[in-house]
C-alpha cells in the first residue's frame, strides 16, 4: 500500500518552518518531537502519519525536493526563482510576504530608465539577470553578495540593489529606496515531480486541506 512509505517534509529553517508547522497542526498534523527546541536531532517523524520532517537552509530546500530526498518543500519563492529547480510550486501560503525589488539611492532611477551599464548588487543574481536582461533588456554588471547588499550603493560597490522589501525599513535607514519593483514574495509548497505521480492523492489530499484552511470554502 501507498500508505506505507513515509512522505517527507523539507523545511528552510526559521520562522518559515514554525509557521508551516503551525499551519500543519491546524489540518491535525503534528510532529511532538520537533516541539522539542533543545533536540539536536535533525529528521523528525510522525510514525503514526507516516511522514518525516527535517529542516534545511532555505536555498537547499529546491534541491533536496528536485533530487526526491523530499517530497515536499516548504520555502520563500525568492529561492524557488533564484534556485530555478525542477520541482512543481503547488501552494501559496500565504505567509512570509515580501518584495522583491530594485533598489538605490533616489538618483539611480535615472541610470534605470536610460537603459545604462550599471552594477547591481545581489544576494539573487540568478533573479537579477532575468530581469536586467530578459525583462528590461538593460546589460548590466552584476555582483553577487551573501548579506547586508544595502551596503552595495553606501560604499559605491554598486549603483542598485536586487534584493528582498519587507518593511522597507532597512532601506529608509540607509537612505534607499524602491526604484522598480520585480515581483512579489511569499512561502511556498514544492513537490518533487515524480513524488507529485506516485503519490497523488496523499498530496492532493494535503493541498487541499491546507488550502481550505489558509482560505475556507463558505
Ligand atoms: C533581508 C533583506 C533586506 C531586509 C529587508 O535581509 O535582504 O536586507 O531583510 O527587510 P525590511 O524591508 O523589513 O527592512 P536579512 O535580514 O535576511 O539579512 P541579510 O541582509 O544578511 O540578507
Amino acid at each position: 500500500m501507498s500508505e506505507e512509505r513515509y512522505l517527507t517534509f523539507a523545511l528552510g529553517k526559521g520562522r518559515l518552518a514554525s509557521k508551516t508547522m503551525d499551519l500543519l497542526e491546524q489540518i491535525g498534523i503534528t510532529c511532538e518531537e520537533m516541539k522539542d527546541k533543545t533536540s539536536r536531532k535533525l529528521i523528525f517523524v510522525n510514525e503514526e502519519l507516516k511522514l518525516r520532517f527535517f529542516l534545511a537552509k532555505g536555498p537547499d530546500v529546491p534541491t533536496y525536493v528536485e533530487y526526491g530526498a523530499a517530497d515536499i518543500g516548504v520555502v520563500g519563492r525568492d529561492t524557488i526563482l533564484e534556485e530555478n529547480r525542477n520541482v512543481y510550486e503547488v501552494l501559496d501560503l500565504g505567509f512570509g510576504k515580501c518584495r522583491m525589488c530594485v533598489c538605490g539611492p533616489q538618483e539611480a532611477g535615472e541610470l534605470l530608465m536610460h537603459h545604462e551599464r550599471i552594477r547591481v548588487a545581489s544576494k539573487y543574481p540568478h533573479i537579477a539577470r532575468e530581469y536586467f536582461y530578459n525583462k528590461k533588456h538593460q546589460t548590466v554588471d552584476i555582483i553577487k553578495l551573501n548579506g547586508s547588499v544595502e551596503l552595495g550603493p553606501l560604499v559605491e560597490l554598486s549603483d542598485v540593489i536586487v534584493d528582498i522589501v519587507e518593511t522597507g525599513g532597512t532601506l529608509r535607514e540607509n537612505g534607499l529606496e524602491v526604484l522598480e519593483e520585480i515581483c512579489p514574495l511569499s512561502a511556498r509548497m514544492i513537490v518533487n515531480p515524480v513524488s507529485m505521480q506516485m503519490e497523488t492523492e496523499r498530496i492532493k489530499n494535503l493541498i487541499y486541506k491546507m488550502r481550505n484552511q489558509l482560505s475556507p470554502v463558505s
